[in-house]
C-alpha cells in the first residue's frame, strides 16, 4: 500500500499531476484512488469526470473523491466540540466566540488525514494520490496530528485514557465543567486514531511526498522552504516534479530566454535536491484535461518508471545514546540555525522554524532530560540531552 501526495506553491500543478499519476497507475494495473484535499476541488474538471466526497469510479482501476471535511467534522468531532464550547464559555468568553474557538487548531485538516488513512487500510487499493492545497494549507494539514496531540494532552489528562481510566480525578477548577463519559469516550477514540497516523503517514516506504514545482524563483524558494518543514514534521519526500518545462522544439525566438531562465532554475534544483529524482514534465500545448491527455502527460513524466515505486527515501529522526547522554537527530535542509530554535520540555521537544513549530513527543528515555546543545551540521539537527 502508497499513499502519495502532491504538494507545492498554488497553481503549479498539484491536481494536475496527481490525476496524471493516477490514470497511469490504473493503466498499469494499480488499484488506484485520487482524492483531494484541497477545499478548492478541481480534481473533477482535471479528470473530466463527475465525482463527489465519496469514492466514485472513473475508468478500469480508478475512482476519485474530493474529501467533505465537514461531513467528517460533525459526525466524529460533535460530542468533543460541544464540551469545548462549554469550557471556553466557562471561561468567560461570550456565545459565538466560544463555538469558534471549539473547532481546535488543525481539527479540519486533521480529518482530512484521517480519511486518506481510513481509506489507506481499507484494502480496497494499493495506492492513494493525495491532491493537496497549496503549501501552507497541505503543511498545516501534516502537522495537524501532532497540534491536536499537544491540545489534547493539556485539555484531557490522555495519559489517564489511555490507562482506560476514563475520568479524571477532579476538576482543577470547580467552576469548570467536567467531561462527562462521552465526552472522554469521543477523545480517547480521536486520539487513539491520531496514534495510529503516525506509523502510516511517518513511514517512509508507505507514504512520500512528491514536492511539484515551476521553474521560477519565487516557486523554487518555496518549494526549498517546505522541504524544510516537511523534513521538521518528519515526512519523507521521494521526488520533485518540474512542471511545465519548455519542450527542445520552443527554443529559438520568443522563448528564448524564457528556456535559458528555466535551465539555470534546474540547476538550482538539481544542486538543491541532489539526493533525489527530479522529474521533468513538459509544458503541454493545450490545457491539460481528461484521461487521455493526463496520461500523455504522465508516461513523459515517468518514462519507463512505475509511479507507485517509492524513488527515495528521507532519513528519519533518530536516537542515539552517547555514554550518558542522548542525541535526537532530525534532518532539516535549506536552513540556517539562525531561523531554528529548540527547547525541550518535560516529554516534549519543540522545535521553531520560522513560523512553523512541532512538539515532538521524546521517548521514554529522553523524558525529563536537559538540552545541552543544538547544532546543525549538514542539514542535520543535533540536539544533545545530558543526563537526568
Ligand atoms: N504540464 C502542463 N502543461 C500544460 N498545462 C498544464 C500543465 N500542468 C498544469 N497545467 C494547467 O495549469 C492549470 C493549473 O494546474 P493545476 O490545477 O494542476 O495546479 P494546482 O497546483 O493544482 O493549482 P492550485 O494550487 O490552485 O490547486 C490547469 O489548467 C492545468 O490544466
Ligand atoms: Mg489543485
Amino acid at each position: 500500500m502508497r499513499i502519495i501526495l502532491f504538494s507545492g506553491k498554488g497553481g503549479v500543478g498539484k491536481t494536475t499531476l496527481a490525476a496524471a499519476t493516477a490514470v497511469r497507475a490504473a493503466a498499469m494495473g494499480h488499484r488506484a484512488l485520487v482524492m483531494s484535499t484541497d477545499a478548492a476541488h478541481s480534481l473533477g474538471d482535471s479528470l473530466a469526470a463527475p465525482i463527489g466526497p465519496e469514492p466514485t469510479r472513473v475508468s478500469r482501476n480508478l475512482e476519485a473523491m474530493e474529501i467533505d471535511v465537514h461531513h467528517e467534522l460533525d459526525r466524529e468531532f460533535g460530542p468533543i466540540r460541544n464540551f469545548l464550547t462549554r469550557f471556553f464559555k466557562g471561561q468567560g468568553l461570550d456565545d459565538v466566540v466560544a463555538d469558534e474557538m471549539a473547532v481546535l487548531p488543525g481539527m479540519e485538516e486533521l480529518f482530512s488525514l484521517l480519511r486518506v488513512a481510513e481509506l489507506a487500510q481499507s484494502g480496497e487499493y494499493d495506492l492513494l494520490l493525495v491532491d493537496c492545497a497549496p503549501t501552507g494549507e497541505t503543511l498545516r494539514m501534516l502537522a495537524a496530528p501532532d497540534v491536536l496531540r499537544f491540545y489534547f494532552r493539556k485539555i484531557f489528562p490522555v495519559q489517564r485514557l489511555l490507562a482506560r481510566t476514563v475520568r479524571p480525578v477532579a476538576p482543577l477548577l470547580t467552576s469548570l465543567p467536567v467531561p462527562d463519559d462521552d465526552v472522554f469516550m469521543a477523545v480517547k477514540r480521536l486520539y487513539e486514531r491520531i496514534e495510529r497516523l503516525d506509523p502510516l503517514l511517518r513511514d517512509p516506504l508507505v507514504t512520500s511526498i512528491r514536492i511539484v514545482l515551476s521553474l521560477e524563483k519565487m516557486v523554487i524558494a518555496e518549494s526549498e522552504r517546505l522541504f524544510t518543514y516537511l523534513g521538521l514534521y518528519g515526512y519523507s519526500v521521494d521526488a520533485v516534479i518540474a512542471n511545465r518545462v519548455l519542450p527542445a522544439s520552443l527554443k529559438g525566438a520568443y522563448f528564448e530566454r524564457w528556456s535559458r531562465a528555466q535551465a539555470g532554475h534546474m540547476k538550482r534544483v538539481r544542486e538543491g535536491f541532489s539526493s533525489m529524482p527530479i522529474l521533468e514534465s513538459p509544458l503541454i500545448d493545450e490545457e491539460v484535461m481528461g484521461t487521455r491527455l493526463l496520461r500523455t502527460l504522465s508516461d513523459e513524466v515517468y518514462g519507463e518508471r512505475d509511479p507507485s515505486s517509492v524513488f527515495h527515501t528521507c532519513r528519519p529522526p533518530k536516537v542515539e545514546k552517547r555514554g550518558d547522554s542522548y542525541v535526537y537527530s532530525l534532518d532539516l535542509p535549506f536552513v540556517s540555525s539562525d531561523r531554528i530554535s529548540a527547547y525541550a520540555s518535560g516529554d516534549e521537544l519543540t522545535v521553531t522554524i520560522d513560523n512553523w513549530r512541532r512538539n515532538i513527543v521524546l521517548p521514554r528515555s529522553l523524558a525529563g532530560r536537559e538540552v545541552k546543545e543544538a547544532r546543525l551540521r549538514s542539514g542535520r539537527l543535533s540536539v544533545l540531552f545530558g543526563g537526568r
